[in-house]
């Protein structure tokens, strides 16, 4: 998985200060802590040997989540037995393809990171930390989920169990070469504690397929636009883990491929209007995420030279058209009227951050955000209300009942 998906809301705090990054294995570096508050914290840390500042993460609703499922339900979904869709050439062909590993020797470090790293100062600092950290959550998420389901279903469909072990593999080496990114600056992810320590959210399996399509697609757009547009203005690449982006998203396209494949395998979560529905929502969740969380950090963006509603709707554009061959109705992201409202959401969500910093009690801050949260709902439900995009495989007639004279 190569990006954060939670499902929209509008508050931006938990209530949670449960510390989920540990020094306790890192003598010199910081120890990050979730906190509940909306001010990043300050503590003394080492950095190379001096005083550096401390980063504390804000958990937000809008924070990298990670996700547990139904693995019964799942095992029943992948029993050849009881599902006779399943069409296990094409997984094992896939399984051929993952191992091949064609990033085996792709992330390795050298001195260029440490260097870059030392000469970003100021606030860009700051957000590269974050950017990293939130990466790597992301990148770890996918790693624990698609870790378990290689476990779970090693019994039932001992081919598409390989394959879920085979995209964990990747994704830990993805969040390994983060969290390396992290010691450049001085700091660690304490992945161990945070799989214990985190809340894990539930989805049902086909919720399951849906989000995670979305996540792999999304950030395999992510990373080929950045990778793109650093090479092209080299002055901006000012910190080498980008120039990894090119073959790295190769293995997010490959984990997509994989969950279109899954869905073919399961049409029932394709075929009626439940799922175009439930596909219309995704979208929605995850594109809505994305900008919010984007525009709240456009100095990363835009210290790597991009623009970021430019950027994010390149993608979310992307996105979509990929999308669209596989879900059977999308958004018209592509009408000026859907960008329209998500910068007016961006316009709410900013109101109601600013109504978090202020000193007021926190019932008058409650009282004060109620008329946000509703006018967030209403733009959020206007846009999922807009005409859909009827899309969807034409491989799917095969599985449609048909009438036989
Ligand atoms: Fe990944
Ligand atoms: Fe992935």
């Amino acid at each position: 998985m190569a990006t954060e998906m939670a499902l929209v809301k509008p508050i931006s705090k938990f209530s949670s200060s449960t510390p989920i990054f540990s020094n306790s294995r890192y003598g010199k570096f910081t120890t990050v802590r979730m906190s509940s508050t909306s001010q990043p914290t300050t503590k003394t840390a080492a950095k190379g040997g001096k005083k550096a500042a401390k980063t504390a993460i804000k958990e937000t609703l809008l924070t990298p989540r990670f996700y547990t499922t139904d693995f019964d339900e799942m095992e029943a979904l992948f029993n050849t037995e009881i599902n006779k869709n399943l069409n296990q050439s094409e997984f094992e062909a896939l399984l051929q393809e993952f191992k091949t590993d064609y990033n085996q020797t792709h992330f390795v470090r050298n001195k260029e990171f440490k260097e870059a790293a030392d000469k970003i100062d100021g606030p860009l600092r700051q957000i590269f930390v974050e950017f990293l950290e939130r990466s790597c959550t992301a990148e770890f998420s996918g790693f624990l989920l698609y870790k378990e389901l290689g476990r779970r279903l090693k019994k039932t469909n001992p081919v598409v169990a390989e394959i879920f072990s085979l995209m964990s593999r990747d994704e830990a080496r993805h969040a390994g070469f983060l969290n390396k990114g992290l010691s450049d600056f001085n700091l660690a992810l304490d992945l161990g504690f945070l799989t214990k320590a985190r809340k894990y959210t539930f989805f049902k399996p086909k919720f399951i397929f849906y989000a995670t399509y979305l996540s792999e697609k999304i950030g395999y757009w992510r990373y080929i636009t950045i990778y793109r547009h650093l090479k092209e203005n080299p002055e901006y690449q000012c910190y080498p883990i980008f120039k990894y982006f090119e073959n790295w998203c190769q293995d997010e396209n490959r984990h997509g491929d994989f969950f279109s494949a899954l869905l073919k395998a399961q049409p029932q979560f394709l075929n009626d209007w439940k799922a175009k529905l439930w596909s219309r929502f995704f979208c929605l969740s995850v594109y809505v995420t994305m900008y919010l969380n984007d525009c709240q950090r456009t100095a990363f963006y835009e210290g790597i030279g991009l623009d970021t509603k430019e950027f994010d709707m390149h993608v979310i554009i992307e996105t979509n058209r990929t999308t669209a061959r596989i879900f059977p109705a999308v958004l018209d992201v592509e009408n000026p009227e859907f960008k329209r409202r998500l910068d007016k959401m961006v316009e709410i969500n900013e109101q109601l951050l600013a109504v978090g910093e202020t000193e007021d009690i926190p019932l008058v801050k409650n009282l004060k955000r109620i008329p946000l949260i509703a006018a967030l709902a209403s733009e959020l439900l206007a846009t999922y209300l807009m005409p859909p995009v009827e899309s969807g495989s034409v491989d799917f007639a095969e599985f449609e009942p048909r009438l036989v004279y």
